[in-house]
């Protein structure tokens, strides 16, 4: 199958085109590197001995997304590209909202003028705010956010799904992310959060490479088993493996359709901290700060769905995440600016 792949550039969109690559698909990346670097590309050609496409293309520019999406004839499209920092949506909702569903409106229109069908969405499990006491099951409670990122998701959400009501003929999956880390084996890509990262992983491996001097531990007084928030991470791998089944469970499931991609296993910030420290043999300096606002006490994904329906299931642990992403990190300790 040819894949469109929207954002592909970027940290789950590249380790995605590797996966597809792998399984035999034919890949086209559409990204402005707006936030991603185009050495990427060298990286995934270094990985899998294949070259994907390219239309270099910002998707609010509609016409020249139009006409890159008739040039590439895509059977299926794989759709990562939008803003995604919590904080910075807070600041500038606007930003945030036109960005996110304008770039997905011109990206579904020209999916309809060239009868393109099959579209896999990035989602979140920001979708579930606070709702549902964790693990979160996919149809436990109405949908919501605590900020306008998390929001731009659960009305995309929405906006698929009556677009998948009112047309026959769709096949859409709405996978529902956890807290993706790690990197490739190979540490020729992983993630490179441009400025400060706002995410616990990046920002330990910073700490761990000497870019950043400590780190502060977002509040020790929750009610969990050491106090600090539990999060369900999933090596980034796994996840991208999770985009290739959905793609190909899609070709028999009609209408739109969400599944949580995450281990079910729950870690905490100080055992993050602990399996990054064993990883990189490097301390990791830290102080605890204050509870960072909307932040929830723990979070994980109810993995039942995805197991049965996608027959896919996360086999990477902590360690193999931790491991992975200092690779990554000690080879680039300045991401792709190296
Ligand atoms: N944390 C710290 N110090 C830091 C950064 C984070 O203690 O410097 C803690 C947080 O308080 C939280 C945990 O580490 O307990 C994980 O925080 P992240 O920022 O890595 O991840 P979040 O779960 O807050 O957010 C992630 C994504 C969002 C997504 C959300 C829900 O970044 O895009 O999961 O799926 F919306």
């Amino acid at each position: 199958m040819h894949v469109l792949v929207t954002g592909g550039a970027g940290f789950i969109g590249s380790h995605t085109v590797v996966s597809l690559l792998e399984r035999g698909h034919r890949v086209t990346i559409a990204d402005d590197f707006d936030n991603s670097s185009p050495k990427v590309l060298d990286r995934i050609e270094a990985i899998t001995g294949i070259r994907p496409e390219l239309a270099e293309v910002d998707l609010l520019d509609e016409a020249a997304f139009d006409a890159a999406f008739a040039a590439a004839k895509p059977d299926a499209v794989i759709h990562f590209a939008g803003l995604k920092a919590v904080g910075e949506s807070a600041a500038d909702p606007l930003r945030y909202y036109a960005h996110n569903l304008g770039s997905t409106f011109s990206l579904l229109r020209a999916m309809k003028r060239h009868d393109v069908s099959t579209l896999v969405f990035s989602s979140s499990a920001t979708v579930y705010g606070d709702v549902q006491q964790p693990p979160y099951t996919e149809d436990g409670g109405r949908l919501d956010a605590t900020n306008p990122y998390g929001m731009t998701k659960v009305m995309l959400e929405r906006i698929l799904r009556d677009i998948a009501g009112a047309e026959s003929g769709w096949h859409i999956a709405l996978l529902r992310y956890f807290n993706p880390i790690g990197a490739h084996e190979s540490g020729l890509i992983g993630e490179d959060p441009s400025g400060i990262p706002n995410n616990l992983a990046p920002y330990i491996l910073q700490v761990a490479v000497g870019r950043l001097p400590r780190l502060s531990v977002f509040g020790d007084d929750y009610p969990t088993a050491d106090g600090t928030g539990e999060r369900d991470y999933i090596h980034v791998v796994d996840l991208a493996e999770g985009h290739v089944a959905a793609l190909e469970k899609l070709a028999t499931t009609e209408g739109a359709r969400a599944w949580n991609l995450g281990t079910g296993t729950p870690t905490s910030v100080l055992q993050m901290i602990a399996a990054f420290e064993e990883a990189s043999g490097r301390p990791i300096p830290y102080s605890v700060g204050p509870r960072r606002a909307g932040d929830l006490p723990q979070s994980w994904a109810d993995t039942g769905r995805a197991e049965a329906e996608l027959g896919w299931k996360a086999t990477r642990d902590i360690a193999d995440m931790a491991r992975d992403g200092w690779r990554w990190q000690e080879q680039n300790p300045r991401g792709f600016s190296d």
